[in-house]
């Protein structure tokens, strides 16, 4: 079953909270927190303590996305601030291995991303440690990108790849993707979708979440 996990990157931060409880009574699945650091990205986002404010409006999981020079500084921060589960990118941790044992540690799922240019090889020898893959189908930073055609073949490989080895992980995507390239995306392996302003762009987030669902089975 595909599950939705809406980025609140392209919710109305005036008012985070009645938007976290937007995607909650619309269906989500899952709340996707974007952190940005203004250095491995040009942006800068949401900080551990604001994590902990729009705790309280939602028992969904928190999906909390680290694109962070510096992440392992940070992880123990967002878990205390209530992250069911830590996305780190490869890109910038020499010692993936031991940093997604670390986020286990912590007894909540640990995912590593990969920007759009960053092989899939990196994840050879974490692949049977780590609980989610993110493939990133933008140049993290921004919300409302679009999605970068040659990121379905890479989508398709790490399928082949799980299915060869004989894992389960699910494979999260994130960037661009909407009613037009959904069922796309999860035909060629993915099976939980980020979305931040195909949602956020509707005043019934409800109703998007179920068009994306049923666009994602046809
Ligand atoms: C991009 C973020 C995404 C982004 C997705 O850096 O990681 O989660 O918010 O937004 P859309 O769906 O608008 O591309
Ligand atoms: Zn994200």
């Amino acid at each position: 079953m595909v599950k939705i996990a809406p980025s609140i990157l392209s919710a109305d931060f005036a008012r985070l909270g009645d938007e976290v409880k937007r995607l909650h009574d619309g269906g989500a699945d899952i709340i996707h927190i974007d952190i940005m650091d203004g250095h491995f990205v040009p942006n800068i986002t949401i900080g551990p303590m604001v994590v902990e404010a729009i705790r309280s409006v939602t028992d969904l999981p928190f999906d909390v996305h680290l694109m962070m020079d510096n992440p392992m500084d940070y992880i123990s921060a967002y878990i205390e601030a209530g992250a069911n589960g830590i996305t780190v990118h490869g890109e910038v941790l020499p010692h993936l291995h031991r940093a997604v044992n670390y986020i286990k540690s912590f007894g909540v799922k640990a995912a590593v991303a990969l920007n759009p240019s960053t092989p899939l090889n990196i994840l050879d020898y974490v692949l049977d440690d780590i609980d989610m893959v993110l493939i990133m189908t933008v140049n993290p930073g921004f919300g409302g990108q679009k999605f970068i055609p040659v990121m379905m073949e890479k989508i398709r490989r790490l399928a082949d790849i799980r299915n060869k080895s004989g894992l389960d992980f699910p494979i999260q995507v994130d960037g661009g993707i909407g009613l037009d390239n959904i069922n796309e995306v999860v035909k060629a392996g993915a099976d939980i979708i980020v979305a931040g302003s195909a949602v956020f762009k509707s005043d019934d987030v409800g109703a998007v979440i179920r068009a994306l669902k049923e666009e994602a089975l046809k």
